[in-house]
């Protein structure tokens, strides 16, 4: 058990759990984008861990960058999506490896797509680690997801709680 501000998480997925996951999605891209130099493109904050494992599970050339977004407010998603930093046009023609932490009310995907599409990618795949029941009441695409998780809140391997827990190994619900 740990506490991070007011609220007390518990283990959910473990250490291994994770590595395996991420080895089997990282395989998949390679056999699917191996001759393609994908540019990956994180969402940041809470894909950072996460980006930076699968990258290196990636067999092949292929290019980083990271996007900055945010519409959550503490455990709550919001309806607004603030830009912190966008999509550029080296996007253009290329195949796009979208990496995202978690996907929980689909809406920063919701918006987010249409602008990365409206710059003129080639292909756009997109991974999230871990989705919530609720990420497939939209009509979003997510092709490849490390786990389906319950409607919890998650920290850990990246994602925070107002900032907090980012750096721990494993992923934690909430009690
Ligand atoms: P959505 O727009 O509601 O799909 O939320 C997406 C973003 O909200 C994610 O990229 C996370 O940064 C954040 N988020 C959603 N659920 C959680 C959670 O359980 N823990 C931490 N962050 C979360
Ligand atoms: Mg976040």
């Amino acid at each position: 058990m740990i506490k991070i501000h007011d609220l007390e998480f518990e283990a959910f997925i473990d250490r291994d759990d994770i590595d395996d996951r991420v080895g089997e999605i990282g395989y998949e891209l390679t056999r699917k984008f191996e001759f393609e130099n994908p540019l990956f493109l994180g969402m940041l904050s809470g894909a950072f861990v996460f980006m930076a494992d699968i990258i290196r599970e990636f067999d092949g050339d292929c290019e980083v960058q990271f996007v900055k977004y945010y519409s959550y407010d503490g455990t709550k998603s919001t309806d607004s999506l603030n830009e912190v930093i966008g999509v550029d046009d080296s996007v253009k023609d290329r195949t796009v490896i979208l990496i995202e932490d978690i996907v929980d009310s689909g809406k920063t995907l919701q918006k987010f797509l249409p602008q990365l599409y409206s710059k003129g990618p080639k292909h756009v795949e997109v991974v999230s680690l871990l989705t919530k029941p609720t990420a497939f009441q939209h009509d979003i695409q997510i092709d490849h997801v490390g786990f389906e998780i319950e409607d919890v809140f998650v920290v850990g391997y990246g994602l925070d709680y107002n900032g907090y827990g980012r750096n721990l190994q494993a992923i934690y619900k909430k009690r």
